[in-house]
C-alpha cells in the first residue's frame, strides 16, 4: 500500500496561534511528489483509466493531433499509443519534472519504429512559464490531465495558446476537475489536501471556469466541449482566439493606433 506522507502546512496567526492551512500551489511545492510517483504512476492509474474508458477518450482526442505537435505535462507518455504518426511531422514532448520526462523517454523506446518518420524531441518545460514554450510554433498542443497539476492552470492555457502557430492550430485538452454535482464536489473539496500530497493534483479545480478568466478569454476560444464521469472529465478542443481588427485610430498625422478585439 502506498503511504501518504503526513505533511502539515501551518501558518502563525497574529495572536501567535498556529493554524493548519489548506494546501495551495503557493504554499506547497509538488516537485518532490512527481519524483516519488514516476515509477508507480502507470501501474497505479492504469486500472482506473481502463474502468473509466479514459483510453478511448485519449484515442479520440490525441488522434486529432497533426503537423508540428507539442505535448505539455506529458508525464510518463501515456498518449504515445494514440498519435497517428502519418499526420504528425514533429512531436515535442515536455514536462517540468525530470523523473516524469525520464519515464516518458524510457517508454518511448518501444514506439521508435512507429514514429520513424517523425522528428521527436524531449524537453523540460514549465507550462506555467510562457517563456519555456516556443511561441507561434505548433499546429497542435496536447495536454491531458495537466491543468490539475500545474501551479497556474489559467496561465498554462495562455502559454498553450501562445505556442500555437495560427488560429488554424488546435489545443486538445482532456482534463479533470469539479463535477456537475455538489455532493461529488464536496467529496473532492474535503479530500483535496490528501490527494495533492499523494498525487500532486488539485482534483477540485473548475476546469471550465478557467476559460472565463479574462486573460484566458483574450487568447483562447473553445471549439467543442464534452463532459464525462459526472462532469469531472472535460474533453475540450480549443483554438487561439483570432484577433479581430476593430479600428485604426490616427493619433497624429504620422502615427496610428490599431485596436484589436
Ligand atoms: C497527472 S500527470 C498527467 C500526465 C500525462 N499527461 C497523462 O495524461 O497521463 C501531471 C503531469 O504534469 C506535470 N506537471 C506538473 N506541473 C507542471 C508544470 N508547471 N509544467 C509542466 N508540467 C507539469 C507533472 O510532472 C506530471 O507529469
Amino acid at each position: 500500500m502506498t503511504q501518504v506522507k503526513k505533511m502539515k502546512i501551518t501558518a502563525k496567526k497574529a495572536d501567535g496561534t498556529i493554524v493548519e492551512q489548506q494546501v495551495t500551489p503557493n504554499n506547497f511545492d509538488t516537485s518532490s511528489i512527481w519524483g516519488q510517483v514516476a515509477d508507480r504512476y502507470d501501474s497505479e492509474i492504469g486500472w482506473d483509466e481502463k474502468v473509466m474508458g479514459i483510453g478511448l477518450l485519449r484515442r479520440w482526442l490525441v488522434g486529432q493531433a497533426k503537423g508540428d505537435v507539442l505535448e505539455v505535462s506529458t508525464g510518463t507518455g501515456r498518449n504515445f499509443d494514440y498519435y497517428k504518426p502519418n499526420q504528425v511531422d514533429s512531436l515535442t514532448v515536455t514536462d517540468d519534472h525530470p523523473s516524469m520526462l525520464q519515464a516518458a523517454q524510457s517508454k518511448f523506446k518501444q514506439y521508435q519504429t512507429k514514429f520513424h518518420n517523425t522528428f521527436v524531441s524531449f524537453q523540460s518545460a514549465n507550462v506555467d512559464r510562457p517563456e519555456s514554450l516556443e511561441k507561434k510554433r505548433y499546429d497542435t498542443v496536447v495536454d491531458t490531465f495537466g491543468l490539475c497539476s500545474c501551479g497556474d492552470p489559467a496561465g498554462a492555457l495562455v502559454s498553450m495558446a501562445d505556442a500555437c502557430k495560427s488560429d488554424e492550430s488546435r489545443i486538445l485538452l482532456l482534463e479533470h476537475g469539479r463535477s456537475h454535482y455538489d455532493w461529488l464536489n464536496r467529496l473532492l473539496d474535503t479530500n483535496v489536501d490528501q490527494h495533492v500530497k499523494k498525487w500532486g493534483c488539485w482534483w477540485n479545480r473548475s476546469i471550465m471556469d478557467l476559460f472565463e478568466e479574462d486573460r484566458v478569454k483574450e487568447k483562447v476560444e473553445i471549439v467543442s466541449v464534452s463532459r464525462w464521469h459526472f462532469g469531472t472529465t472535460c474533453y475540450v478542443v480549443a483554438k487561439p482566439r483570432k484577433l479581430r481588427l476593430i479600428c485604426i485610430v490616427a493619433s497624429s498625422p504620422l502615427s496610428a493606433c490599431i485596436i484589436f478585439d
